[in-house]
């Protein structure tokens, strides 16, 4: 059939059944990118013959005789379409694999007649209010929208040039908008490659009694077929920490005991994905069913089915606390003496809060590519937030040394820490060392959400006690954590989760409790937040209640219970009394200013909205958050700064780039030191044969760790320039001034082009060490509406204080605040992955509601005035904090509101509705949910 795409005339033969989307990425069309399958999240948006489609639900056969225009139809990154334009200036993405579908959405929208014209939206007063609707198929998991309505509305938001301090759009941004900005599988490969597709375990829980992979070889275009005999069966967990003893290693890279719904069972490698797929279905396999735990209670009771009961005599070598227990880890440790604690308290609250599985939904779903170098060494190209953690857990599976292997990402689309595991990459390793051919692994969007980990599911009890004053006594959690089937980032997420939740309020008694269990439901592991967000939910919550029976204004129980300068930061007992922590407040302190902000925000008269109707109870809530900026016990950063032949300058840095900024803000910071401007540096990131090592982006490192190792490369190489310039020009280099094209001393002046040409590469090389820690704050504030009748509820006003320290970066800071309060607001109203004996049932993005533009409200940001002594030019990170205190403050606003509380996540509608029984509108209560 003949298509033209782009105005190119194409001759093409689809496949049966194939979509316009796999057409085009097969034609190297990578600009449309793939994101769900089921024509839901809108990644793939084209034009066809001018109207708006899906390409993954479009059959290709359709387009015969028709126009397509993808959105590198629309414009290039020399000569964008005005939309891309738009999103460039408003700084309309952030990790960017959305936004190649939006610009065509939007681009349709700009060309249609009416008053529904999106982006005309100051000449066309109808159309802001019509954008819910028009952008209803086109998700963005990063930004919280803000951004993309502003980019429709023609709203500048980023600036040119400059250094800290200023919205610098990212570098790649012309190219993001207009699609060409490569993601995982969008670059090219030695030859094609082949597809691996994996066979999933249909049981929860089961030994494999046999395997016949006759059949499967059979299939037509199998290159391999790999079972647990074809793999090394060498213990690891997928989690990824500069420490990989953090992890239990109760992980094999195919199992013979299967212990989730979705566990891998085999592997196919095969010239299409179709020929694996129906290769992967004539395995024959055999399992001995075993029974299964799913509800974690139970798991931890005696007598409980086993997750990893083989594994109780190579426990302590494993690392796994107790697996004749189903215990992964646990803690308890009691500081002062809670109980005496509670008694001296004229007012206590107890209570238990319960969080759900939320899934991290990135856009682009886990994927790998592998091939061999001439020299046989193995490189993988995958989306992944740590390239050097995958790198050294390939080497050590495949007993290879590390300089074998090279781990490289392109721009990834999203991570929210769902990509630090190691979750493909073993197996495309495996099958390019057995196939010596290139192999790529994509996981499908029901892989991802059925058999890659989700959030930690909590049961966070709480009891808190305070004086007449407000003043806490005590302060105690009970928690229990379902680690899922592995327990790949469990030990953390507990740790962590109950640490900072609980140092973040000074009370001379305080115990943890925290355990958490083996299940045989499909892993947890990291998620944004990790574990705050489950556990100050609870925290939050309660305290929110003592501030009621005590008649303390919320705001104000917190100013006086707060942790402060000089404090020691305790969640519980310290496990060294002798051993001073390496947590400090650093030069920055803005919880106050935080709490005074929003407090200030939600008295102001101005609300913007206020109840729809009579009928709709309004309330006002808070919660505050604190998170360590950095990850405990090392996270390091190697980094070097060049001065290249053209007088510009190349960052080398292992962060990659995955909607977190760093690439723009380590630019600003180099640029900063240098002189310059952002145009003339490069980054060259996240390949570890051409950067520095760095543990990864996670626990929001990048802007801190690797900030401060550029900051250092760059004053390192600013001295040497200045050396080599006095040297060369006869100039006193204390006296000299580093410009933007040369060194300035009087009238001397030495160009950069020269002295790079003059001899030695001029470079800068940095390193930092991740410690010691900061801390940063939030505080989320909410005036909120809930119709009693049907337990809906409209956010009349969110806003949202950071104590970021300086702010780098105003526009960026602010979509990622923005972008973690939508995500959490996902989670606390509507975000939930549904298990059913083990059974992951929210499978497709159209069953897992993620928040479309509709759901979410627009977030006032504001920032706390400080700047820490630690970061670079004073700044702490903030990209997983904003997450952590909205769930409580919307429980608040909605139990001032309704006067019942909430306790279990999400609060959808119909939770809320059962909470109102007995309200005018609502059943009367002998209808409502017991459990509710
Ligand atoms: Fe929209 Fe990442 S920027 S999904």
């Amino acid at each position: 059939m003949i298509v033209t795409v782009n105005g190119v005339r194409t001759d093409t033969a689809p496949a049966p059944g194939q979509c316009l989307r796999t057409l085009l990425r097969q034609h190297g069309h990578t600009e449309v990118k793939r994101g769900c399958d089921t024509g839901d999240c809108g990644a793939c948006t084209v034009l066809v013959d001018g109207a708006a489609v899906h390409s993954c639900v479009y059959p290709a056969l359709r387009a015969a005789d028709r126009a397509v225009t993808t959105a590198a139809g629309l414009g290039t990154p020399d000569d964008l379409h005005p939309v891309q334009q738009r999103f460039v200036d408003a700084g309309g993405f952030q990790c960017g694999y959305c936004t190649a579908g939006l610009v065509v959405t939007a681009a349709a929208l700009a060309d249609a007649p009416g008053p529904t014209c999106a982006n005309r939206a100051s000449e066309a007063p109808g159309a802001a209010a019509d954008l819910p609707r028009l952008l209803k198929g086109n998700l963005c998991r990063c930004t919280g929208y803000r951004s993309i309505e502003d980019a429709l509305h023609g709203t500048v938001n980023t600036e040119k040039g400059g250094g800290p301090g200023r919205s610098l759009p990212p570098p790649a941004a012309r190219r993001v908008v207009a699609g060409l900005e490569p993601y995982t599988l969008d670059g090219s490969t030695p030859v094609a490659p082949l597809h691996l597709v994996v066979l999933r375990s249909p049981h929860a829980h089961a030994r494999i009694t046999s395997m016949d992979a006759a059949p499967a070889w059979a299939v037509p275009g199998v290159h391999a077929v790999l079972t647990p005999d074809d793999v090394p069966a060498v213990p690891y967990s997928t989690a990824r920490h500069q420490h990989r003893t953090d992890d239990p290693d109760d992980t094999l890279m195919l199992d013979r005991v299967v212990r989730f719904r979705g566990q891998r069972v085999a592997a196919v490698v095969a010239e299409t994905v179709a020929a694996a797929e129906r290769a992967c279905r004539a395995i024959m396999v055999d399992y001995a069913e075993l029974p299964a735990v799913f509800d974690p209670e139970r798991a931890a009771e005696p007598g409980a089915p086993l997750v990893h009961g083989d594994k109780v005599d190579t426990a302590a070598e494993l690392r796994i606390a107790d697996p004749a227990a189903n215990l992964v880890a646990q803690r308890h440790a009691e500081l002062g003496d809670v109980e005496a604690g509670l008694r001296a308290a004229t007012t206590v609250v107890e209570g238990t809060w319960r969080t759900q599985r939320v899934a991290h939904a990135s856009l682009e779903t886990h994927a790998a590519v592998g091939w061999l170098e001439p020299d046989g060494r193995l490189v993988v190209r995958t989306s992944t937030q740590v390239p050097f953690l995958v790198r050294d857990e390939l080497a050590r599976l495949l007993s290879l040394r590390p300089e074998r292997v090279r781990v490289l990402t392109a721009r990834v689309g999203g991570g929210f820490g769902g990509k630090q595991e190691l979750l493909v990459e073993d197996l495309v390793a495996v099958a390019v060392l057995r196939t010596g051919r290139p192999v790529q692994h994509e996981l499908t969007r029901t892989e991802s959400l059925t058999a890659t980990p989700c959030r930690h599911p909590m049961r966070v009890g709480v009891r808190v006690g305070a004086d007449a004053d407000g003043v806490l006594t005590a302060l105690a959690i009970d928690v229990l954590a379902d680690a899922g089937a592995y327990g790949n980032h469990s030990p953390g997420v507990m740790f962590h989760g109950c640490h900072e939740s609980m140092a973040l309020y000074r009370c001379a008694n305080k115990r943890v409790d925290a355990r958490s269990v083996y299940t045989h439901n499909l892993p947890s592991g990291a998620f944004r937040g990790y574990g705050l967000g489950q556990i100050q939910f609870g925290i939050e919550s309660a305290l929110d209640e003592l501030a009621r029976k005590l008649g303390i204004d919320p705001i104000e129980l917190r100013r006086r219970n707060v942790v402060r300068p000089g404090d020691p930061v305790l969640a519980d007992a310290p496990d060294d009394p002798a051993a001073p922590s390496d947590l400090v407040f650093g030069g920055s302190y803005g919880l106050d200013q935080c709490l005074d902000l929003v407090d200030t925000a939600l008295r102001a008269p101005s609300v913007p909205a206020g109840p729809p109707g009579p009928e709709w109870l309004v309330g006002t809530g808070v919660a505050a958050a604190m998170i360590a900026t950095i990850p405990p016990r090392g996270h390091f950063a190697d980094a070097s700064v060049t001065l290249e032949p053209d007088g510009g300058y190349t960052v080398r840095v292992g962060t990659a780039e995955f909607g977190n900024g760093t690439t723009t803000v380590h630019t600003q910071i180099a640029a900063a030191v240098l002189g310059t401007e952002p145009d003339r540096v490069t980054v060259r990131q996240s390949d570890t044969d051409v950067v520095g090592y760095d543990t990864g982006a996670f626990g929001s490192a990048g802007s801190v760790v690797a900030g401060r190792a550029v900051h250092a490369a760059a004053t390192a190489l600013r001295e040497a320039i200045l050396l080599a310039a006095g040297r060369l020009g006869d100039l006193d280099p204390a006296a000299a001034k580093l410009g933007p094209v040369g060194v300035q001393s009087g009238e001397v002046f030495v160009p950069l082009t020269t002295l790079a040409a003059a001899g030695a590469p001029l470079v800068g090389h940095g390193r930092h060490d991740g410690t010691p820690r900061s801390l940063a704050f939030n505080v989320h504030g909410f005036r909120v509406a809930v119709h009693p009748g049907t337990g809906e509820i409209r956010v009349l006003r969110s806003v949202h204080a950071a104590d970021a320290g300086t702010v780098l970066n105003p526009e960026q800071l602010r979509g990622q605040i923005e972008g973690g309060v939508a995500q959490a607001l996902g989670g606390a109203r509507f975000e939930e992955l549904i298990v059913r004996d083990g059974r992951v049932v929210t499978d497709v993005l159209r069953q897992y509601h993620l928040p479309q533009f509709a759901d979410v409200p627009r977030t006032e940001v504001l920032f706390a005035a400080t700047a820490d002594d630690l970061g670079p030019f004073g700044a702490k990170s903030m990209s997983e904090a904003p997450y952590n205190p909205v769930a409580p403050a919307l429980a608040n606003a909605v139990r001032d509101a309704i006067g019942v509380r909430p306790y279990e996540l999400p609060m959808s509608d119909d939770r809320i509705w059962r909470l109102c029984a007995g309200r005018p509108g609502a059943l009367p209560p002998a209808a409502a949910d017991p459990g509710g």
